[in-house]
């Protein structure tokens, strides 16, 4: 089988001055919510390839993809000349664990994200089984500002169909709003307002944690939720925390 699938771009959405969905239709195996994949372009004669994540669910043939560009970032630069029509490589085989199947039962589940990383979660929202294995599902989308908080009418539409079962929660850290909590999720876990904001506790016994997006973040929820008794969920030793990074941590 060959690495690399040819896809045809059917539209790119352009969200704010850095934020764009790219939308392809591509010939690609079955892949699993939460996983990722890679795309790729030729660009000055090099294959330039980087994991994105689905944000389409499995079973949908329009395959979604939601990203930032990055400071001096090659491929980001080039994804956003894409225009209907044109080729992008996909890869051939999907990729990754931060899928509901790795993780143990709980009551709740609480999806923690920044900026991009909503992606997955998405993904994983519109498959049947989240609603089947979790009484209680706690989205968090943390962003700068109120402009990167999109996707709202998807969200919307989930939090209409699922009333009892869905919260959704924002976070605005560079600008003041009436309606988000202000700030950073490792605070608000801390301090008891994303407990306060949901009516929900956050504990080792009732809960199931993904944290996906900026490795600080990543880092430093998983630190305070340690401190409150959760543990890394790994294969052989099952925990309450299942993470994803969309870079590496500077630190
Ligand atoms: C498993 C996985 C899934 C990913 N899924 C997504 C996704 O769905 N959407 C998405 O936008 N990105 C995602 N990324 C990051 C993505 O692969 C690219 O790194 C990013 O789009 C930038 O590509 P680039 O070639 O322009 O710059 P790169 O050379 O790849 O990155 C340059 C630098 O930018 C920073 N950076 C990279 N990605 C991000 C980001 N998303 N937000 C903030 N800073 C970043 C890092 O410091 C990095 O070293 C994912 C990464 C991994 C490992
Ligand atoms: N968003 C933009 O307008 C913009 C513009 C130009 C370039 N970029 C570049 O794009 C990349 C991604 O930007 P982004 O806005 O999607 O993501 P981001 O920088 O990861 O910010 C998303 C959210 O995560 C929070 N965060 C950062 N570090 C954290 C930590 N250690 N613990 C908890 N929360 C933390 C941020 O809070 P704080 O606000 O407190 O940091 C913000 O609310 C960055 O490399 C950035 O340089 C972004």
């Amino acid at each position: 089988m060959s690495a690399w699938v040819e896809g045809t771009v059917v539209k790119l959405r352009r969200w704010t001055d850095e934020l764009y969905s790219l939308q392809v239709k591509a010939d690609i195996p079955p892949f699993t919510a939460g996983q990722f994949t890679r795309l790729a372009l030729d660009i000055d004669g090099e294959r330039v390839a980087r994991p994105y994540s689905f944000v389409n669910s499995p079973g949908n043939p329009l395959l979604e993809f939601y990203f930032i560009i990055v400071p001096h970032g090659p491929l980001t630069h080039e994804l956003i000349r894409l225009q209907p029509g044109d080729s992008v490589y996909i890869a051939t085989r999907p990729a990754g664990f931060f899928i509901l199947s790795e993780l143990p039962d709980a009551e709740v589940l609480w999806m923690l994200s920044t900026g991009t990383a909503i992606g997955p979660f998405l993904s994983i929202l519109g498959d049947d089984v989240v609603w089947e294995r979790f009484r209680k599902i706690v989205l968090v989308h943390a962003v700068r500002t109120v402009a990167e908080l999109t996707y709202q009418d998807e969200i919307n539409a989930l939090l209409e169909q699922h009333p009892e079962q869905l919260q959704m929660i924002p976070f605005v850290s560079r600008e003041d709003t009436d309606f988000a909590i202000k700030g950073r999720v490792p605070a608000a876990i801390e301090d008891g307002r994303l407990e306060a904001r949901s009516g929900i506790p956050l504990n080792a016994e009732n809960s199931q944690v993904m944290i996906c997006g900026n490795p600080a973040m990543v880092r430093d929820t998983t630190r305070v939720l340690e401190a409150r008794g959760l543990k890394k969920n790994k294969r052989r030793d099952p925990g309450q925390i299942t993470t994803e990074q969309y870079w590496k941590d500077s630190i």
